[in-house]
């Protein structure tokens, strides 16, 4: 078997980055070398705990949690998503605390080590907002050419916003740094609301992985917080996992079925801020291009997503 890949989660825990990672462990085509995280979800210092507990859940609290931006690049959010993920981020379930301390490098350090040590290209699957990625950007350029792929679930070409109306969250929470990264040469995959919407994870997947051991039981009950607010929100009878999407375009390359597209990002502070503007009128050749998710097989991503989880579980 090929060497796995060094991979990178840069994230703001969060039921469904809860999820993502606990995927990206389950996976053997990838190997976790690092998490970073970021305000988002909940406050930063709540992302790092949760951060730090789901990886002890997974017995992988060897895997270093370095600590990102506590807020965006310019502007303040003005609400955060504690009423989806609840106040702790985790749909109100408690983790036991994990015995590892935090890395004691800032998060862009963290990744620019890793990027300019790895023996082969890391993927970094960015499932937050995108502060820690246009810092990495702009203090540590070189080693941000390194990146292999750079695998965002943020943004929507077509399926409007979920936060506001124009506005899908991660672009919304730090549409600066959104705009610094589509517009970079960083090879980068979005994996926007487009094919996140449809592919909702039902409650026969969930009792799947949760029968199948002690960790797919928590991971059930942190998730039936969230599908409560799908039930809501989007009317759908499951789970949007939107995060573990993206990560299993970092696992499985080509999961996906991508457009390279011109992207900016709006950054202006009226109603339409943090709207993602794909330009779908004919596929971009520029070298800032971002291959924009359009195609997705829902049933076999969500089938994919539940037999790694049952996997992990089971031991
Ligand atoms: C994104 O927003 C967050 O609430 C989720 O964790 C996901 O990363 C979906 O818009
Ligand atoms: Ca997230």
């Amino acid at each position: 078997m090929e060497q796995p890949t060094p991979l990178v989660i840069d994230t703001d825990p969060g039921i469904d980055d809860a999820v993502a990672i606990l995927l990206a462990l389950a996976s053997p085509e990838v190997d976790l070398r690092l998490v970073t995280t970021v305000h988002g979800n909940v406050d930063l210092a709540q992302t790092t705990e949760n951060a730090l507990r789901v990886l002890h859940l997974a017995g992988r609290s060897d895997v270093p949690v370095a600590v990102g931006a506590r807020g965006p690049l310019v502007h303040p959010m003005a609400e955060r998503a504690g009423h989806v993920h609840g106040a702790a981020g985790l749909g109100g379930v408690q983790l036991p605390p994990s015995p590892a301390a935090v890395d004691p490098r800032p998060a862009v350090v963290a990744l620019a080590d890793l990027l300019t040590t790895a023996e082969q290209p890391v993927t970094v699957c960015a499932i937050g907002p995108l502060t820690n990625i246009a810092l990495l950007l702009a203090v540590y350029p070189e080693a941000a050419a390194r990146i292999g792929r750079l695998v965002v679930m943020g943004g929507s070409a077509g399926a409007g916003g979920n936060v506001t109306p124009a506005a899908e969250f991660n672009a919304w929470a730090d549409p600066e740094a959104a705009q610094a990264v589509f517009s970079s040469t960083v090879p980068t995959v979005m994996v926007g609301l487009d094919v996140t919407l449809p592919t909702v994870l039902g409650a026969d997947g969930v009792e799947r992985f949760a029968a199948a051991g002690p960790l797919g039981e928590t991971a059930g009950a942190i998730l039936r917080q969230y599908m409560d607010h799908a039930r809501r929100t989007y009317g759908v009878d499951g789970v949007v996992v939107h995060d573990a999407l993206a990560v299993t375009e970092a696992v499985v390359p080509g999961t996906l079925t991508t457009v390279p597209r011109d992207v900016v990002v709006d950054t202006g502070l009226g109603a339409t801020r943090g709207l993602t503007l794909v330009d779908r009128r004919e596929p971009s050749g520029s070298a800032t291009a971002v291959q924009v998710a359009e195609g997705v097989d829902s049933a076999a991503a969500v089938e994919f997503l539940v037999s790694r989880l049952a996997a992990l579980a089971a031991g």
